[in-house]
């Protein structure tokens, strides 16, 4: 299917990565179908949506009237089978390998024949996730960046199986969601995760080895390197739980030693200190 049969995007997730992207089609001008485990979850992340949709009309980066029609254009449900209209569909729900395979085995059920199945893992094999369907050619990574309104790159991701075809509609539809994109492998952790995860991690093992403060290791990448966070608060921002994760698919998938995770990393998620979402991780960030 090309791009101008694209009329509504399926999103499976309403969480952070789900309800970005939910957003950045609606304000294309798809329809979208945003489904999360109940309908208050869909609902939760559509609301979401409309309020950042409003901060961007305070600060007319859009009108009222476009934003209304934005959020008018996303359904909200607890119903997977509400996907029986959607055209193309892009599953964000946890980053858990079982969790996916069973999903992805549900979307192919319900998703009418020849509707391509992306996936936003951050590192999970496609080739493994596609395999689990009858329609492996049409199951494809695309890989979203946090938050997805603002960050500008989709990392697209060809399995083993996937067509040409599939992969021509997906790079067409990304840039239709006004996003620029990479191709990367599938191997653990893509490009992003790959490069990213072990420059968070060795930022974690230079804190240990008390080659910096935590503040210090910040400041000398933000203003040495010139990235808008540096590696520990971008680790926080990401969540500590989810760079260990990544960085244990690399472990694992690679065999190699330099991927081992630093133990301090691991101390904080064992302490349940995963980052700004628990209010804390390296910083603290409960009094802000
Ligand atoms: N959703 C929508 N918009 C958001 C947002 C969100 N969650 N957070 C911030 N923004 C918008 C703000 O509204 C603001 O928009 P305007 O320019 O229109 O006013 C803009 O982003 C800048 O925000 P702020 O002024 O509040 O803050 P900032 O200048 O410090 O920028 C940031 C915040 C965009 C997050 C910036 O710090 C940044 O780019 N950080 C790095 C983010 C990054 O590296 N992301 C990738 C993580 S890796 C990943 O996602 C892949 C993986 O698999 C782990």
């Amino acid at each position: 299917m090309g791009i101008e049969g694209i009329k509504t995007l399926g999103i499976l997730g309403a969480g952070q990565m789900g309800g970005g992207i939910a957003h950045v089609a609606a304000a294309a001008g798809y329809d979208v179908v945003l489904v999360d485990i109940s309908d208050e979850r869909a609902e939760a992340g559509k609301a979401g949506i409309a309020k950042r949709m409003g901060s961007a009309v305070r600060k007319g980066r859009t009108t009222q009237a476009e934003a209304d029609a934005a959020v008018a254009r996303i359904s909200a449900t607890g119903d997977m089978q509400a996907f029986a209209s959607a055209d193309f569909i892009i599953e964000a729900a946890t980053e858990n390998v079982d969790l996916k395979l069973r999903l992805f085995a549900q979307l192919d059920e319900i998703a009418r024949p020849g509707v391509i199945l992306g996936t936003n893992t951050s590192s999970i094999s496609i080739t493994r996730i596609g395999a689990v369907t009858g329609r492996p050619t049409q199951v494809v990574g695309m890989h979203f960046m946090n938050p997805v309104p603002v960050m500008k790159l989709v990392e697209i991701i060809s399995s083993l199986q996937t067509s040409e075809d599939t992969l021509a509609t997906t790079l067409a539809l990304a840039e239709a969601l006004g996003k620029t994109c990479v191709q990367a492998r599938d191997m653990p952790g893509f490009a992003v995760n790959r490069i990213l995860m072990p420059y968070i991690n060795e930022a974690f093992c230079a804190l240990y080895e008390g080659i910096a403060s935590a503040k210090d290791i910040d400041v000398a990448m933000k203003l040495g390197t010139n990235v808008p966070m540096g590696p520990l608060t971008l680790a926080d921002f990401i969540g500590l739980d989810t760079c260990l994760a990544i960085m244990e698919v690399l472990h694992d998938g690679f065999g190699d030693s330099k991927y081992r995770a630093s133990p301090l990393l691991r101390k904080y998620v064992e302490a349940g200190l995963l980052g700004k979402k628990t209010g804390r991780g390296v910083y603290d960030y409960r009094e802000a």
